[in-house]
């Protein structure tokens, strides 16, 4: 398994590196795996039981761990893409769905990259690890760091959300708090590394989370039966994700799997408290310029300055979408209506994604009838200070033996239904 990776690309200036070894980055750009695509066409089934198997692992062809034995996991299911079909016809949408990524382990996405990018620096021996983030990649990091064995530095802003903290701590990683944003941990850690030489696991820095968050789009294209949806909204931050499906359908339609070959319409969302690659985008500029004041609650989306902002950008204009940023008041009421009509608990980010859909059908770039994926990158109940924010009723409180008017109680929350 894992025997068709090939080499490392740098997709800024074309040049080849080697695999077999540990890497990082070149002349401070990211480097991407490159698999034999022919071969896989030729020896691999696709429809096999073992593609079908429902989990990340069973992408192993098209993935770089060499040997299973070093593979390490906690049972990444595939995550299931649920019909919105109460939301969408509030909307007018008829083919609207969430593929909800809360479920897999620790709660977030970044447990697909993680998985792959601890398996493979396993692989190539690495016994120490660090990663600046907003928190859900240190939390990832952290467990699959202790499942691996290995030491884990987590260096995150001091505001991140508590949970993420608190379940770093859990799996037994060195939480370092930074009074500043994401670029500052990441200076700090590599002042740390000189001493420690983690191996340093920030975003595309190593060419291995992305092909983790690949595994999204080869899902999704799986669900849809080798096809992919017409639209993909998805919350923007560091941008692996976005990249790692755009690379997905790549390889797919290299390989030759696709039924229809067509690509899925990519759409970046952000919050205007932090949209670098938005603006980038409406400037028709290939690198973003580093946001200033970078403030939201989805906290995975506050990542002022991107090094792999070339390949969003990339991925974007291929496919034919855009980027957008939109109101950070719209946040909470998003949760709110999602979580209302379809019982589903959505992260502060996913939320961008909704308000983003409604003004893009607005413009009339998505239309009702197009087949629409939303992703559902983490779980509400990690981000308590965000939950708390999200309207909701006056919560009624009684001592045992109070008499209560039930009338005055129902219509009370009739009014907060209203919200
Ligand atoms: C829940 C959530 N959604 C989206 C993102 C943004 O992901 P990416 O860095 O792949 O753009 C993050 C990143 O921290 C996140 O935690």
């Amino acid at each position: 398994m894992g025997q068709f990776l090939t080499h490392l690309e740098s997709p800024w200036d074309g040049s080849r590196h080697e695999a077999r070894t540990l890497q990082t980055t070149h002349a401070g750009r990211p480097l991407v795996a490159r698999y034999d695509l022919e071969r896989i066409a030729r020896e691999v089934e696709r429809d096999s039981t073992y593609y079908n198997a429902g989990c990340l692992w069973s992408f192993r062809d098209l993935l770089p761990v060499q040997d299973d034995r070093n593979i390490v996991s906690f049972g990444e299911l595939a995550t299931p893409t649920l019909q919105l079909a109460r939301l969408g016809e509030q909307l007018g949408l008829e083919n609207l769905f969430l593929k909800d990524e809360s479920r897999l382990p620790t709660g977030s996405f970044k447990s697909r990259g993680m998985s792959v990018a601890i398996s493979r620096a396993k692989e190539l021996g690495v016994t120490r690890v660090a990663v600046p983030t907003q928190g859900n990649a240190g939390g990832a990091m952290a467990a699959y760091a202790a499942r691996a064995g290995m030491e884990a530095w987590v260096f995150l802003p001091s505001d991140t959300p508590e949970v993420n903290k608190l379940e770093c701590e859990l799996a037994g990683a060195r939480v370092v708090e930074v009074d500043g944003l994401i670029g500052d941990c990441a200076a700090l850690l590599r002042e740390g590394q000189k001493l420690f030489s983690w191996f340093d696991l920030s975003t595309l820095r190593e060419p291995y989370r992305l092909e983790g968050k690949k595994t999204m789009g080869l899902e999704l294209a799986q669900h849809f039966g080798w096809r992919f949806p017409e639209v993909v909204l998805y919350p923007t931050g560091g941008g692996t994700g976005l990249i790692g499906i755009w690379k997905a359908w790549e390889e797919l339609s290299g390989i030759g799997w696709l039924e229809d070959p067509r690509a899925p319409r990519l759409y970046a969302c952000q919050s205007d408290g932090c949209a670098p690659i938005a603006r980038a985008f409406e400037r028709g500029e290939r690198t973003a310029e580093p946001w200033q004041g970078a403030q939201t609650l989805a906290s995975g989306l506050r990542v002022p300055s991107a090094i792999g902002d070339f390949l969003m950008v990339d991925a974007l204009r291929a496919s034919g979408g855009s980027a957008l940023g939109v109101p950070e008041a719209s946040i909470t009421g998003w949760m709110r209506r999602v979580g209302e009509l379809e019982g589903v608990a959505i992260c502060p980010e996913t939320a961008v994604c909704f308000e983003a859909l409604v003004r893009l059908v607005a413009q009339g770039r998505i239309q009702r009838h197009e087949e629409i994926v939303i992703f559902n990158t983490g779980a509400a109940f990690k981000y308590v200070e965000a939950l708390r924010a999200v309207p909701r009723a006056e919560r009624p409180r009684f001592r045992p033996g109070d008499s209560v008017d039930w009338r005055a109680l129902a219509a009370q929350f009739e009014r907060s239904a209203r919200l």
